[in-house]
């Protein structure tokens, strides 16, 4: 149990620390110049790949990603074939790029159909050499995964699925609009399997309206049957400023924090039982898998797909809204589809909308952050060092006698740990390190 004072003293709207600076401290400052730039710097060199497609056949309410509802076969079709030419801007780009891996996500990358995927696929094949053991993943929605589509995902050498849970009791699942049955769920990982696709995720989510301790453990039953290699169990995002169409949802049926936190022990406890490893804040894995691998191996990165195992530090991302991580800073493809597809076709092949550059300031904090989001502690010595900062002279910057007196970390000189009590308030930890940090409502969702 967490005390509930600390609960009332940490219920504030905090970052989720997928990259830092957060998206919210990207400009219009940088456009699709600085992007090709920028991109200049990874020729020959090695990077990621994110596909971001925008579509899903219906919008569920709780969503909090860059997507619309899209069945149109005309948008569908110039939609692919902006990815492809922006592709082809890529390659242009930073001839000679190697992918170290290739995440597609979404809203729901095989909402473009098996045709167009295969298409965009076989483009990324064609313009870029790919490392000998790279993961490709795919985002499915199990509820529209037939066998052609687990066939065209083959055919573009998907090596990992990611499939989207949420919940499997009735109620919640009419709460936020997403009608999904266990079976329905257990048939497209058969699909997938009998494809040749063997590694999945699943992905659930507490805190969603009338969630109860007992239908999320239901849920973990019937999602641990489905025998994943991972699970992402995010805390529902709500903000519904952002995201209009949350404001379906009933605020008085959302769970509070304290049942939010016990929640999230509960996912814990019952997956860690079942043999997975906690990894970081809301992943898990078998502890075979790559992912935990790296997360004992100390290799763990966080980016804006989540935690990952991949080598490279940068990713180059193709799609309406798409962020790529690049040695001089982040980039922001413009999120709307319609404006997406226009810019592809205007210029050259860019459609950034804003981004930002990193100041030496940023990148020793974006590592500080980094290795608190991954591993729970940090050492301030050597990072200091690697960034050309005085170690002294940052440390009187830093002001984590709360965190400390409240017991979430233990600090000895330079080096500080997260404590057991105070994992779940890591983005709270990291939010000390970030000098934009200033708690207030209107940016990021609060609750644990
Ligand atoms: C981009 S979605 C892809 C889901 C996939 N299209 C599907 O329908 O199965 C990726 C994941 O983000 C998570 N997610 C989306 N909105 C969220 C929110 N408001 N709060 C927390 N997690 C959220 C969900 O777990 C979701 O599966």
């Amino acid at each position: 149990m967490i005390d509930p004072a600390l609960l009332a003293a940490y219920d504030r709207p905090v970052p989720r620390y997928t990259s830092y600076p957060t998206a919210a401290q990207f400009t219009p400052s940088v456009g699709p110049a600085e992007h090709a730039a920028w991109l200049r710097d990874l020729a020959g060199g090695a990077a990621s790949l994110y596909v971001h497609v925008p579509f899903c056949k219906e919008l569920c309410w709780y969503c909090a990603c860059h997507t619309m509802a899209m069945n149109r076969p005309g948008t569908l079709d110039r939609y692919a074939d902006a990815l492809i030419d922006e592709l082809d801007a890529l390659s242009r780009t930073a001839p000679g790029l190697i992918l170290e891996g290739v995440q597609w996500g979404g809203g729901t990358p095989s909402q473009l159909g098996a045709t167009r995927l295969r298409a965009v696929g076989e483009c990324i094949a064609r313009r870029f050499d790919r490392h000998c053991d790279a993961e490709i993943s795919l985002e499915i929605d199990p509820r529209h995964c037939d066998r052609e589509m687990a066939a065209a995902a083959a055919a573009i050498g998907v090596t990992r699925v990611s499939l989207g849970v949420q919940d499997f009791d009735v109620t919640v699942q009419a709460a936020i609009n997403r009608r999904q049955s266990y079976e329905d769920t257990a048939a497209a990982v058969d699909r997938l399997r009998g494809a040749g696709i063997r590694r999945f995720n699943i992905d659930l989510v507490y805190g969603l309206p009338r969630q109860t301790l007992e239908t999320l453990a239901a849920t973990l039953d019937l999602a641990l049957k489905l025998g994943p290699d991972r699970f992402a169990v995010f805390g529902y995002a709500h903000v519904p400023w952002m995201k209009p169409h949350q404001k379906l949802i009933d605020e008085a049926t959302l769970p509070d924090n304290a049942l939010r936190a016990a929640m999230s022990a509960l996912v814990a406890e019952r997956l860690v039982k079942a043999g997975y490893r906690r990894i970081g804040l809301d992943h898990y894995a078998r502890p075979d898998d790559r992912l935990a691998r790296a997360a004992a191996d100390g290799t763990l990165h966080r980016n804006f797909q989540g935690y990952v195992a991949d080598r490279a530090a940068f990713v180059a991302g193709v799609g309406a809204s798409a962020i790529s991580t690049l040695p001089q800073g982040f980039t922001q493809n413009v999120a709307d589809p319609a404006r997406y597809m226009a810019a592809v076709a205007d210029g050259d092949g860019f459609a950034t909308a804003r981004g930002i550059a990193l100041t030496r300031d940023d990148r020793l904090r974006a590592a500080i952050i980094e290795r608190v989001m991954c591993q729970n502690a940090v050492d301030l010595g050597p990072l200091c060092r690697e960034h050309r900062v005085d170690l002294d002279a940052y440390l009187a910057t830093l002001d984590l006698r709360g965190l400390e007196r409240d017991g979430l970390i233990r600090r000895r000189g330079a080096k500080i740990a997260v404590t057991q009590a105070g994992r779940p308030f890591v983005r709270f930890v990291c939010a000390a390190f970030d000098r934009h940090y200033v708690g207030a409502e209107g940016r990021h969702s609060r609750g644990l």
